[in-house]
């Protein structure tokens, strides 16, 4: 594996995470007023001490994050560059709005308005964590944009800009904290750093009219099963999530809108609204969770398990088929064993 240099060595690394003074949180409630399940009597969040950086957190999902684990505990680099769904635009106040309600909840964070998907915006995101809480523990990878068409009408600026900030954007902040934990192993340190991902059912199972953010969302798939092989030697766990809630990404969506809509009934589960999402996020960040390599769908009350891609039935010969032969021999692979998928 190549070397890429000490470049974290100036950056906190005299500052050991034992060396920051961890005190009780403060928010005993949800930003929302609603009790903190489990840990309230004990006054412990589940994410005490741990520093982490959420992308995208200024709406939707990533804010949802942000606020829970804030109440768990956690400090909290809320990333947004308030970008439109199209990735158009940038937009400080979503980021800072967030840090706000976190703050007067009793909470700690701080904004971050870098671009994931930029090299440098990346190591200063990283950085920015380390600045601010003195460590980094937490890279939740959330942010995202939607440029859907049907392939024969999508342009080449469609395809880049939505590979671009998905895959790009998960790869770049990935790829500087994990340079980040590296140096902290390497110095002798205990890591027990978690990184959790996006990924999407559009690109684990295929959805028509998002050929560019399928693609990108079964890369990231893809991109955290490697991420778990590489990092785990430095103590990193890495895995993703594929989430359904509802989020202007949804309410914009045609044949959905109507969905995702909140239930009339107030003591009706809401099952799409997307603070549903977060609790799977914040236990997969957890010091406690041994979790890794591992892709969940999760809805309302639902999570589910996604197995990666497997290799099902064979056939097999000890020498070259013709295409003739193969015309014959390949309704043997009829797929019935991953249920039937044409
Ligand atoms: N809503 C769903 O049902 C659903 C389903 C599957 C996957 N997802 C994924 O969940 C994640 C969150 O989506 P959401 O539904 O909350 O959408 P959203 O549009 O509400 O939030 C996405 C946020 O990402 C920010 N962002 C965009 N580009 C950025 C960049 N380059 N750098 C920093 N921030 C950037 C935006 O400003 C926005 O605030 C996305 O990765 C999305 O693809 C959502």
């Amino acid at each position: 594996m190549a070397d890429e240099g000490d470049e974290w060595g100036g950056h906190g690394s005299d500052r050991s995470a034992s060396d920051q003074v961890e005190t009780p949180n403060p928010v005993a409630r949800y930003p929302n007023g609603t009790d903190r399940p489990d840990t309230e009597d004990s006054g412990m969040g589940a994410l005490d001490g741990r520093v982490a950086i959420i992308t995208g957190a200024g709406r939707g999902i990533g804010r949802e994050h942000a606020l829970l684990f804030a109440a768990e505990g956690a400090k909290v680099v809320v990333n947004d560059l308030g970008a439109a769904l199209d990735g158009s635009g940038d937009d400080r106040t979503p980021a800072e709005q967030v840090v706000d309600e976190i703050r007067a909840a009793g909470g700690e964070a701080v904004a971050n308005s870098d671009d994931v998907a930029d090299w440098d915006g990346g190591k200063r995101l990283v950085e920015a964590a380390v600045e601010a809480f003195g460590d980094l523990h937490v890279l939740v990878n959330n942010a995202g944009i939607l440029r859907d068409r049907v392939i024969v009408n999508m342009t080449e600026e469609d395809w880049d800009s939505v590979i671009h900030v998905h895959l790009k954007g998960h790869f770049v902040p990935t790829r500087h904290a994990a340079a980040y934990w590296r140096e902290r192993s390497k110095a002798g340190e205990e890591v027990r750093a978690s990184i959790v991902n996006t990924s999407s059912t559009s690109g684990l199972l295929g959805n028509p009219g998002q050929a560019n953010y399928g693609a990108a969302k079964a890369g990231i798939a893809a991109f955290t099963v490697i991420a778990a092989q590489e990092l785990g030697r430095y103590g990193v766990r890495v895995n993703a999530i594929a989430p359904a809630a509802r989020t202007r990404m949804t309410e914009t969506t045609p044949g959905l809108s109507d969905i995702v809509k909140a239930p009339g009934d107030q003591a009706q589960f809401d099952v799409w609204d997307p603070a549903n999402v977060s609790p799977l996020v914040a236990y997969l960040a957890t010091d406690g969770c041994d979790l890794s390599g591992r892709v969940f769908f999760v809805q309302g009350g639902t999570v589910r398990n996604f197995s990666n891609w497997t290799m099902t039935e064979t056939i097999d010969r000890p020498a070259r088929w013709t295409v003739a032969e193969l015309a014959e021999a390949m309704g043997a692979l009829d797929g019935q064993a991953r249920g039937g998928q044409a």
